[in-house]
């Protein structure tokens, strides 16, 4: 029976905790709010008075609390404990919270691995639930087995403990262009009078949306951008008339209008007769009249 504290027992932690009690873990657990121990106590968990005694209880301690910076400040409370003991950070937040917890724990001689939770409370410990993780691999591939109970997808992304905070940033902005494009293509569909079903239509979006997967996959991992079916050129032209018709209508079109900024930009930088994808080749450089975000701000 492996020894574990958890460290923050709201929705998420009390559901973590619970599956490694109900796969007979010896779950030590440790809440700043106590109450919400006692369901868990009940189920077969031990009690710590302080998080310095969850962490002493355990090789391995899962945190979950609001955010990477509660952490480091909860853990920042108790530092003599850490030498030699193994954080598993389950809370989410961003990339400078995660780099300075992690600064924090390596100076206190803690190993740590970084946890995203792709899952609700009420998945955790399906197998076909995700945990994400970053950090030492030697930490993932000794914890492994423990995550893979709480979730049985997990997997690992990489050394770098900001490797998490990317990834997420990188595929919420991917679904949320998405969004956007519904949003914005709502607005004119309802100025123009076509019904919103009809433009919303799954099938068709979503089969779109497997070509644009198709593209990706065959262009930018490899970076062979040439012989497209539909070049830069012609997609610069069909956002040139997407454009004209959000005018014409009186509607907002910043969205638009922003895609069709780059892509122009992306051919008088001599990517016509490329793949749209080509497009990643540009982004780094200035493109005239498209305000380009530096470190925090505009
Ligand atoms: N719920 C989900 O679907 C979900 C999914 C993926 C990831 N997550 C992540 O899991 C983490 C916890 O979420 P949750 O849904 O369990 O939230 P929650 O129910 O609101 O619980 C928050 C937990 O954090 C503790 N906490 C907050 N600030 C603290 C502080 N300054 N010091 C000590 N403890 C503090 C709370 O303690 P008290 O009980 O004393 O308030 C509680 O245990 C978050 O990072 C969240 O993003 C959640």
């Amino acid at each position: 029976m492996s020894a574990i504290s958890v460290i923050g027992l709201g929705v998420m932690g009390a559901a973590l905790a619970r599956t490694l009690i109900e796969h007979d873990c010896q779950v030590t657990v440790w809440n700043r709010t106590v109450e919400k121990a006692a369901p868990l106590v009940k189920a077969g968990a031990t009690l710590a008075h302080s998080v310095s005694d969850a962490i002493a209880a355990s090789p391995a301690t899962i945190v979950c609390v609001k955010s990477h910076q509660q952490t480091r400040e909860l853990l920042a409370t108790e530092p003599d404990v850490l030498n030699g003991k193994t954080i598993l950070e389950m809370s989410t937040g961003n990339a400078s919270e995660v780099e300075a917890l992690v600064a924090f724990l390596q100076s206190q001689g803690a190993d740590f691995l970084i946890g995203m939770i792709a899952a609700y409370p009420t998945e955790i410990g399906d197998d076909e639930a995700t945990i994400l993780t970053a950090g030492p691999e030697t930490i993932w591939t000794r914890y492994a087995p423990t995550i893979r109970i709480l979730a049985g997808k997990s997997g690992y992304v990489g050394a770098r403990p900001g490797a998490l905070a990317a990834l997420f940033a990188a595929q919420y902005t991917v679904r949320q262009g998405f969004m956007f494009g519904l949003i914005y293509g709502a607005l004119a569909c309802q100025k123009a009078g076509v019904p919103l079903d009809v433009f919303a239509d799954e099938e068709m979006l979503l089969n779109d949306v497997r070509g644009y997967l198709d593209v990706f996959a065959a262009t930018v991992p490899s970076d062979q951008y040439s012989d497209p079916p539909a070049s830069m050129a012609t997609y610069e032209a069909a956002f040139d008339d997407t454009l004209q018709t959000f005018n014409a209508l009186g509607v907002r079109s910043e969205f638009p209008q922003l895609m069709h900024d780059l892509v122009h930009c992306g051919v008088e930088a001599g990517h016509g007769d490329k793949q749209l994808t080509a497009l990643i080749k540009v982004l780094g450089e200035t493109c005239p009249g498209i305000p380009r975000v530096t470190k925090m701000g505009v």
